[in-house]
């Protein structure tokens, strides 16, 4: 079986490349000398600087092992093999894919029947790019038409081994681009799971988002390795390395992510969620939203903390992104606004940038092109405890060093308005039109802002740069309702941060 493998992978060595055996090749470069076919210890939880929000449950020793078999041709569907182990050592074992072994799955699994059990990927595990096959049998997630190749679900399960997940997704990159209306899965479906750890893990080449967890608590993730990008001339749009939803008290940490799109999303309903020491590259940050996406919904995203960040290569750092009150296209396959909800008690912190277009990045106009529009019908969500410190490193050159690219207030009780300026000249004008604002607590805040922007513009650089962060800080707490006039006081905020840009230090 073993041989198969090493014998696959020289006659791949002649073939044309494409990026699945790109993902096989690197599979088979880091296998050891001896390969062994010994169960792997479940690693230790171990967290580090915060714990969870809520301690997690207690996962007993496994007292059975079981062994996937395997066609090991890189052909043959596996699924059959991999549901039977599952099923033999479910209630308290350990199923192993053992290190060097190669598993096709081209049959969507329904997973959600796990419980006290240890999944040991050790082996390469590939999805087949059958796309009519999956945009037809993939589990269907609802949010954002969301799918996924399975859903895997159940109480107390881990899921380890350093093996690697392959999406097989240039295909879809392929396809997306000329159907934008296809239906491409998620790698890694956690759906109703309540109580695990994914760790020590590789994934590569999702046709989509790298992962959504949806409707479950106390899940933890460490040492994932994502990495996948297009090798033809179409984009891997929308590889999200993670995505939560309806879930509560999730850990995101210790990982490595190289993507083309949110590097942790928060969508609705996410809340007790850590993320720390992660090492992101090329993504579009660390995102809260898109929320409000849907009338008639409520989304909450609260008691969020991100801490210690590593962002290089990315359009943001930290994102706050909330559609507007009526219905607004980001793209045919991405629309939305009119929902309702709140964000609170957000926290970012001790934060490394590189080459990040934006270091902060607040909207409540997502989607919407037009200003005027999102002024006429402010998001119905409200912003509020958004905690942004220890930011440091330097952003790109793609805007123009400490300009504030647009901030747009309203306030619906009075109608109100500010309008937003993309000049550079207009940079801080958004000051004058503040006697219009009736909110105190606001005016307070936006002339206090007024006053150090006027006083860093004619200080050193340095003074400048520390005066954006006390800037950024006070515009964070603005959004908080104790500060506001009255429950209908509610603000559209649209607030696009950089700092020191064309490659300056911050803070
Ligand atoms: C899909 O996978 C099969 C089996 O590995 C391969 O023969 C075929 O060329 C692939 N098709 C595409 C479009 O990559
Ligand atoms: C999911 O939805 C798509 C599109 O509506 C449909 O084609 C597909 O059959 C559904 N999948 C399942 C497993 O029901
Ligand atoms: C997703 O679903 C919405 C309806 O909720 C639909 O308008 C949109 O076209 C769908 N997108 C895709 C990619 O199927
Ligand atoms: C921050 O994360 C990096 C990995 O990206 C890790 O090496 C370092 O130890 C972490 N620092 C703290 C204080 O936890
Ligand atoms: C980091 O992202 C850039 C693109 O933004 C890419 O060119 C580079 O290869 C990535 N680095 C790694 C290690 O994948
Ligand atoms: C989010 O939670 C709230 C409060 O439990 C609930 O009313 C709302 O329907 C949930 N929204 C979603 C999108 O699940
Ligand atoms: C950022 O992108 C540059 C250029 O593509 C690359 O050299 C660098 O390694 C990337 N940074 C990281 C952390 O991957
Ligand atoms: C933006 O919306 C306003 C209000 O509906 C409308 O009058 C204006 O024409 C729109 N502008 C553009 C560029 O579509």
């Amino acid at each position: 079986m073993l041989l198969n493998g090493y014998i696959a992978a020289l006659l791949l060595l002649c073939s044309t490349v494409s990026a699945t055996w790109t993902a096989y090749k690197e599979y088979i470069s880091t296998l050891p000398k001896h390969l062994s076919k010994r169960p792997s210890p479940r690693p230790e939880s171990s967290f580090n600087p915060n714990e969870p929000w809520k301690p997690l449950p207690p996962s007993p020793p496994r007292h059975k092992t079981c062994y996937v078999k395997s066609h090991d041709d890189l052909k043959t569907d596996d699924s059959k093999y991999i549901l039977n182990a599952l099923h033999e050592c479910n209630n308290g074992g350990h199923v192993v894919f053992p290190q060097g072994t190669t598993y096709v799955v081209g049959t969507a699994l329904d997973l959600q029947f796990l419980k006290h059990i240890d999944i040991d990927i050790q082996a390469y595990i590939q999805f087949t790019n059958d796309t009519t096959y999956w945009q037809s049998h993939a589990f269907n997630q609802t949010f954002q038409n969301a799918t996924t190749f399975f859903q895997l679900g159940g109480t107390d399960v881990n899921i380890y081994g350093g093996g690697m997940l392959d999406g097989n997704g240039q295909v879809w990159y392929d396809l997306y681009a000329e159907d934008i209306y296809i239906l491409r899965p998620i790698l890694v479906g956690v759906i109703g799971l309540h109580g695990g750890s994914i760790s020590n893990l590789r994934w590569r080449y999702s046709p989509q988002w790298y992962s959504l967890t949806a409707t479950s608590t106390d899940v933890v993730f460490s040492g994932i390795d994502v990495s996948g990008y297009s090798q033809s001339e179409n984009e891997a749009k929308n590889t999200d390395g993670w995505d939560t939803y309806r879930s509560s008290n999730i850990v995101i940490q210790d990982s490595v992510i190289n993507n083309g799109d949110d590097c942790v999303s928060f969508k609705p309903n996410s809340t007790e969620i850590l993320v720390q020491n992660l090492q992101c590259n090329g993504s579009h940050g660390i995102s809260v939203g898109s929320l409000g996406q849907y009338v008639g919904e409520t989304d909450i995203v609260e008691n969020v903390l991100v801490q210690n960040i590593t962002m290089s290569n990315a359009s943001d750092m930290a994102r706050i992104k909330v559609w507007p009150g009526s219905a607004a296209a980001l793209s045919g396959d991405l629309q939305g606004g009119g929902g309702t909800g709140r964000v609170s008690n957000i926290i970012y912190t001790d934060m490394t940038i590189s080459n990040v277009d934006y270091a902060v990045e607040v909207t409540q106009c997502y989607g919407q092109k037009n200003f005027t529009l999102c002024n006429e019908y402010p998001s119905k969500l409200s912003i509020e405890g958004v905690k942004i410190s220890g930011l440091k490193g330097s952003t790109s050159a793609k805007y123009e060093p400490m300009k504030i690219l647009t901030i747009l207030l309203k306030s619906p009780n009075t109608r109100e308005s500010v309008s937003p300026s993309a000049n550079p000249a207009a940079a801080y004008s958004f000051c004058a039109p503040i006697a219009m604002i009736q909110s105190t607590a606001i005016k307070d805040q936006l002339n206090a802002l007024h006053k150090h922007i006027i006083a860093a513009a004619t200080k050193s650089p340095e003074k400048k740069q520390r005066t954006m962060a006390t800037m950024l800080t006070a515009v964070a707490q603005m959004g908080r309702s104790s500060e506001r006039d009255g429950p209908d006081d509610a603000m559209v905020v649209l607030v696009r941060f950089l700092f020191g840009g064309g490659s300056r230090n911050v803070l």
